[in-house]
């Protein structure tokens, strides 16, 4: 959590430089609150919500609900990804190393709810939804930003290269509710880019990824 802010405030100084700096270590015993429920909502539950969307058999919103699937959650994240059980159902939309790696000590560490973060609850939560299916035009960033106190949170979406660490600002001025940003992919080569959330609830900045998707070279 410490690391965290402290890159952020670098991140706001420069926004473009920073986000690929910033790369805090794996917590060693993470937390449901403070490093699982972030993962959880901005790539898993679109449709593991409840009521669950798109066939999706559980949801995973709550404490109860991950930690009891959370053997589950551990296996199909670190499936093959052309194995049909692979999560998320996506082929081109991965949870990037370091999100699954805190996945995985969280479980290793007993599934451990809180503490809650001191911010409690103000904290921000992006439900997004990254629609790669359009492909060799456009890549669709649906989001639902919200506080659980009800307060107004602010966000921009950024797009990392993977291979480069280059990074740039897709939409800034997002608001608390939901809306969809399009990332026009004429100029770009195929590759791995890393989806980033920057959410602000006036009190702390958050950083959370909603995955990384593979985009097809232009034949
Ligand atoms: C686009 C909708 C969608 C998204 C996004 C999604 N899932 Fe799923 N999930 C499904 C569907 C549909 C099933 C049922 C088919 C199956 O079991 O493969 C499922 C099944 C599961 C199951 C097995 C549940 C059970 O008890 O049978 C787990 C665990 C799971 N998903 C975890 C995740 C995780 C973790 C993420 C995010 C990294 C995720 N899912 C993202 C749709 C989704």
């Amino acid at each position: 959590m410490r690391t965290k802010i402290l890159c952020l405030s670098t991140s706001m100084l420069w926004a473009l430089l920073a986000i690929p700096g910033c790369n805090p270590s794996v917590p060693d015993t993470p937390t449901f609150e403070d490093d699982v429920e972030p993962i959880l909502f901005a790539n898993c539950v679109r449709c593991h919500r409840d009521p669950p969307q798109n066939g999706a058999p559980i949801r995973l919103d709550t404490f109860e609900a991950a930690r009891d699937n959370s053997g589950g959650i551990v296996t199909r994240v670190k499936l093959d990804r052309d194995d049909p059980r692979f999560m998320p159902p996506n082929t081109e939309l991965v949870l990037s190393d370091r999100q699954i790696e805190i996945i995985e000590n969280w479980r290793a560490t007993g599934s451990q709810a809180g503490p809650r973060s001191l911010v409690g609850t103000s904290k921000p939560k992006v439900i997004a939804s990254v629609d790669g299916s359009s492909y060799r035009d456009a890549v669709i960033v649906g989001y639902e930003l919200a506080r659980p106190d009800g307060g107004e949170v602010y966000g921009s979406v950024h797009v990392i290269d993977e291979d480069t660490g280059a990074s740039f600002v897709l939409a800034e001025g997002l608001a608390s509710g939901s809306g969809e940003v399009v990332w026009e992919l004429d100029d770009y080569v195929g590759g791995a880019y890393e989806i980033v959330f920057e959410l602000d609830n006036g009190i702390d900045i958050f950083t959370v990824s909603a995955g990384v998707l593979t985009v097809p070279s232009p034949q």
